[in-house]
């Protein structure tokens, strides 16, 4: 029998169905609640609110288990190649050897942008922030490619993916007055993002196999994450019907943020603050747990994860491989390990589960990488640029899908009358 719940209100009793999902996750349907009782429920920051039904990504935050279609990301960061988790997210299977030789080879001979693209980038300060250029350019794409017939968006979500990796190099070597350097089609995809990074045209670049190996397990730790803050953004666009880049500029300007994806760049920023200031770990906690300063723990905590976020576990490890690989010695890494450490047996952080989420360690990576603290976020979205195509796909195709329109509860002023501006006093 179905389950149902119910609700009583002034004395009126609402029955509402109850949806249960794959790992038995329960939740309670109110889509016709508002029509039967003239109420509406409210919940601030949506930590409490299932917004779709969706088959792409499983996150259970007690037990710090994340599945991409079903497959521990556990098993994924340790055997797939980014490009595979991207097909499997936006098309809910693995790839066949064929299908992946084709969907790697679109990826690589859409590499390039148009060259009147680049004249996009002459517009902006050579201090322009990566992530702005790269929301700026994101959505311009879709000046070079409108949505003409119903295929479109596949043909625009390779062009996509495979110009996304071009756009925020360009952007990093914009930041360094250096030539742009072309993608190179022999190249797999890691591989020919390094090298639009750091070649230069006065010696030839050979991309280490540590970095590349390193930015593939980065990008597939980050690829998706259910219905985070830039994902809800992505589908919230894209459910007005908005195209596929305008949709992702969107979720790019919500990942910015530095209790989102922007928070890898604020972990360096404050591992280096503690540094400076001579290492004080315990000053550093207390500023985090004292409610009247603005200060909080950077790559702590997180809405789902309440004992641990298993990228964060993945991370620390690799943190440690890739430096020692390198040669890098880091003292962000010994910072990073005290930090977490003290936390971790401060009653103000169990009491509130908060622990270190993904990026927490993924910053020093990129340090050891050379990448710069401020291109860390673009390194975020172009990890998670499939689960946000792969959700707002979701979205597209689901017959049953509308606008997304929130109520509200108004606590304004109640009605009243216009008072001219000379009685205003
Ligand atoms: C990502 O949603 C996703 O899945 C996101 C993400 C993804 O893959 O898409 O996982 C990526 O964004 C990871 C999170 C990166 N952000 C940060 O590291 C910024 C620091 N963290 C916090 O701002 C915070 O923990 C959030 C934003 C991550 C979660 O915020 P919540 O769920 O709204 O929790 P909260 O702010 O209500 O905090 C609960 C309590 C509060 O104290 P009390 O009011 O109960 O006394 O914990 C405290 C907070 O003050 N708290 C912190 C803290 N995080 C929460 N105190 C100090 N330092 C922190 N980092």
């Amino acid at each position: 029998m179905d389950k149902t719940a119910k609700v009583v209100l002034d004395g009126q009793e609402y029955e509402l169905p109850v949806v249960v999902g794959t790992e038995d996750e329960v939740g309670i349907d109110i889509s016709k609640f508002r029509g039967t009782s003239g109420a509406i429920t409210l919940d601030s920051g949506y930590a409490n609110t299932g917004s779709c039904k969706s088959e792409i990504c499983f996150i259970d935050g007690e037990k710090g288990i994340l599945r991409y279609r079903g497959y521990p990301i556990e098993q994924l960061a340790e055997h797939a190649k980014f490009p595979e988790v991207a097909y499997l997210l936006i098309n809910g299977e693995l790839p066949t050897a064929a299908q992946y030789e084709s969907f790697r080879q679109d990826l690589t001979y859409h590499s390039m942008i148009h060259e009147d693209m680049k004249k996009f980038f002459e517009g902006f300060r050579h201090t322009a922030h990566p992530m702005a250029i790269l929301s700026a350019m994101v959505t311009s794409l879709s000046s070079y490619y409108p949505e003409v017939d119903d295929d479109a968006d596949d043909h625009n979500i390779i062009r996509l993916l495979a110009k996304v990796k071009t756009v925020a190099a360009y952007a990093y070597k914009k930041s360094i007055g250096q030539p742009f350097v072309q993608p190179q089609n022999k190249l797999a995809y890691c591989a020919n993002f390094l090298h639009m990074m750091f070649a230069v045209p006065t010696e030839p670049y050979e991309v280490d196999p540590v970095l590349e190996d390193a930015l593939n397990v980065l990008l597939i730790l980050h690829a998706d994450h259910e219905q985070n803050c830039s994902t809800s953004t992505v589908r919230m666009v894209g459910s007005s019907q908005a195209n596929l880049y305008a949709s992702m500029s969107a979720g790019i300007s919500a990942l910015w943020g530095p209790l989102h994806g922007g928070a890898n760049q604020k972990v360096i920023e404050m591992l280096n603050m503690i540094q400076q200031d001579g290492g004080g770990i315990d000053k550093y906690v207390a500023k985090a747990k004292d409610k009247s300063d603005p200060f909080r723990l950077f790559g702590f905590g997180h809405r789902v994860y309440k004992n641990f976020d298993p990228r964060a576990t993945i991370l620390r490890k690799s943190a440690e491989s890739v430096l020692d690989r390198l040669g890098v010695h880091d003292p962000m890494l010994e910072i990073a390990r005290q930090l977490e450490e003290v936390a971790l047996k401060d009653e103000y952080f169990i009491e509130r589960n908060l622990y270190p989420n993904v990026d927490f360690y993924s910053g020093i990576i990129y340090r050891a990488m050379g990448i710069p603290t401020d291109m860390f976020t673009v390194m975020f979205a172009l990890g998670r640029l499939p689960g946000w195509i792969a959700h707002w796909k979701e979205l597209r195709n689901d017959p049953s899908s509308r606008i997304n329109r929130p109520r509200q509860i108004y606590t304004g002023a109640g009605e009243r009358d216009y008072v001219g501006i000379a009685d205003r006093g």
